[in-house]
């Protein structure tokens, strides 16, 4: 099955989530000039060793005898290997993991962006309780969106009320048209 960006971003984001991140960011970066589009996860969870980095972004090349791993790592790696790209891992343990993927935007193989607005609002149902930052840039402008300004907006109410999170995914859909387009 062929996942877009968005749901392979959301698997890098939940790893986050279950790494105990307090503060997770992503930035994503779509280039018409540069034909890139630049995804990066940076968290302050658990972090890993460098052997558990090697065994996550290669779970096939490592010994049989440790733990299973799943894909989600590997696979986004895969995709950006597949489209002209590279990826990065960066990880502390106690400290945080940073996981950079860049792939060629007009690649015969790149996947479509997929709904981020919607991605995103399954990382905060996640864990309403993660202080989570979205930048997102294009040659022509940028989008933010923070979780903690929006919490306090809401002075109490929960980010996980069906009507907050539909409008977190709006909001964020319609901040992307508006940066792809130049209207800050
Ligand atoms: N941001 C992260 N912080 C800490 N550990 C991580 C992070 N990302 C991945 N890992 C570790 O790598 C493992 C493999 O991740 P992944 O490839 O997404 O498969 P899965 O999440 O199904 O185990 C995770 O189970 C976790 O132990
Ligand atoms: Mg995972």
């Amino acid at each position: 099955m062929m996942q877009d960006l968005a749901m392979q971003t959301l698997e890098i984001l939940m790893n986050s989530v279950g790494a105990k991140a307090d503060t997770v960011i992503l930035r994503i970066r779509e280039s018409e000039h540069d034909n890139r589009i630049d995804i990066e996860v940076e968290d302050n969870g658990c972090g890993m060793s460098p052997e558990m980095v090697q065994k996550v972004t290669d779970p096939f090349t490592t010994s049989r005898k440790t733990r299973k791993v799943g894909l989600g790592v590997a696979f986004m790696k895969g995709l950006t290997e597949q489209c002209n790209g590279s990826f990065d891992i960066q990880s502390t343990v106690g400290v945080g993991t940073t996981v950079r993927a860049s792939i060629q935007k007009d690649h015969i193989d790149a996947p479509p962006m997929g709904d981020l607005g919607e991605m995103i609002m399954y990382v905060i149902q996640a864990d309403e309780n993660i202080d989570f930052r979205f930048y997102y840039t294009t040659d022509n402008g940028n989008f933010e969106f923070l979780s903690e300004a929006v919490k306090q907006e809401l002075e109490g109410v929960s980010l996980l009320e069906p009507e907050i999170l539909l409008w977190i995914k709006e909001y964020i859909n319609e901040g992307i048209i508006h940066a792809k387009e130049g209207m800050e």
